[in-house]
């Protein structure tokens, strides 16, 4: 386990190709000494998913400058996290003083800021501290790099993002292009999960995702699910849907007040960052679920697929066509999504 992982590792330096071990391997990138420079933030990366998440952004070869923001707890990460055999120069920052430094130059943002839930909360629980923090990163990324990508990862991401929209407003930089949150451990747990059901090769798997990222909110397309099966009777995609909504709290319970998903959260995190790392080195047809300010539904973002580019969101994707259950789950998700995307706006606007 422990060999194929590192000769897998290996092989991602040795050829360049792809980013991180698994899925990304598959996705050949040709890697030249004209790769771009790309100056890559993590805003919190001594915490629970920061620190695999710096991890995965060191193997990432598309990464050349990784910088490590916490408010305590950096240096040690940074000094670990660097003496891995990559490219990418890591830098940690630990006060807030040292904000600026880290943001300087960034073209992408991640911020897994916050506290995570414990048993019995939901996402919208952690508002009333992660809202403060959010705000106040999001207004450093405004004065010190303001065209950045950013990758929210705080939850709950259906407010934050909201927030994130109004900081970057207030402070004349908001450009809804480079504005994302992270979405991408629900289409990880949709893949998972269908694949052990349709009894099919995880890695061909494709599941979109779409709405926001908290319980029912979160909406697996399985009806759109690649490789298609009839295998699956409408009581397991009803099923499907449901685990794929409660996944989170799944680990936050298997946790049992430990936190929240850490690993599979950070490895997402890493698969999205690498695609917008990929859409701004001008590489073709990446596309990938994300909640995004958005004309999809009546509501002012939603999570769907985005084609992303050079300047962030090259095109926001419609839904397709859903089955009667998921036209049913998306006129239900709308009033919760709506409410906590203006909770997030009214609490920016007020603080
Ligand atoms: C989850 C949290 C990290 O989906 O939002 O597990």
């Amino acid at each position: 386990m422990r060999t194929s992982l590192l000769r897998s590792m290996e092989s991602v330096r040795r050829s360049g190709s792809g980013s991180v071990p698994g899925q990304l391997l598959r996705r050949s990138f040709v890697f030249s000494a004209s790769t771009p420079q790309r100056k890559v933030a993590i805003l919190g990366a001594a915490g629970g998913i920061g620190q695999p998440l710096s991890l995965l952004m060191k193997l990432n070869p598309l990464v050349t400058h990784l910088s490590l923001y916490d408010i305590a707890g950096t240096p040690g990460v940074a000094a670990d996290v660097s003496h891995i055999n990559t490219p990418a120069e890591v830098k940690g920052f630990a006060t807030e003083e040292q904000l600026g430094q880290a943001l300087e130059g960034a073209d992408i943002v991640i911020i897994p800021a916050g506290v995570p839930r414990k048993p019995g909360m939901t996402r919208d629980d952690l508002f009333n501290i992660n809202a403060g923090i959010v705000k106040s990163l999001c207004t450093a990324i405004a004065k010190y790099c303001p065209h950045a990508i950013v990758n929210m990862i705080s939850n709950p991401v259906n407010s934050t993002v909201p927030i994130a929209s109004e900081v970057f407003k207030k402070a004349g930089t908001y450009d809804e292009k480079k504005l994302f949150g992270v979405t991408t451990l629900d289409v990880v747990r949709a893949k998972t999960f269908y694949a052990a059901k349709a009894k099919v090769p995880v890695a061909e798997v494709n599941v979109p995702v779409v709405g926001g990222h908290a319980g029912i909110t979160i909406l697996p397309l399985f009806s759109q699910a690649t490789p298609a099966t009839n295998a699956l009777g409408d009581e397991d995609i009803k099923a499907l849907t449901k685990r794929t909504q409660d996944g989170g709290t799944e680990v936050v319970e298997a946790k049992a007040g430990k936190g929240s998903a850490t690993l599979s959260m950070a490895y997402a995190g890493a698969v999205f960052a690498d695609a917008c790392l990929k859409g701004l080195n001008g590489v073709p047809d990446i596309v990938e679920c994300s909640f995004v300010q958005s004309t999809v539904t009546e509501l002012p973002f939603f999570a769907s697929k985005v084609r992303l580019g050079k300047n962030g969101v090259e095109e926001v994707l419609g839904l397709g066509s859903l089955s009667e259950f998921e036209k049913a789950g998306l006129e239900s998700l709308k009033p919760e999504l709506k409410s906590s995307i203006e909770k997030g706006i009214k609490f920016a606007q007020e603080n």
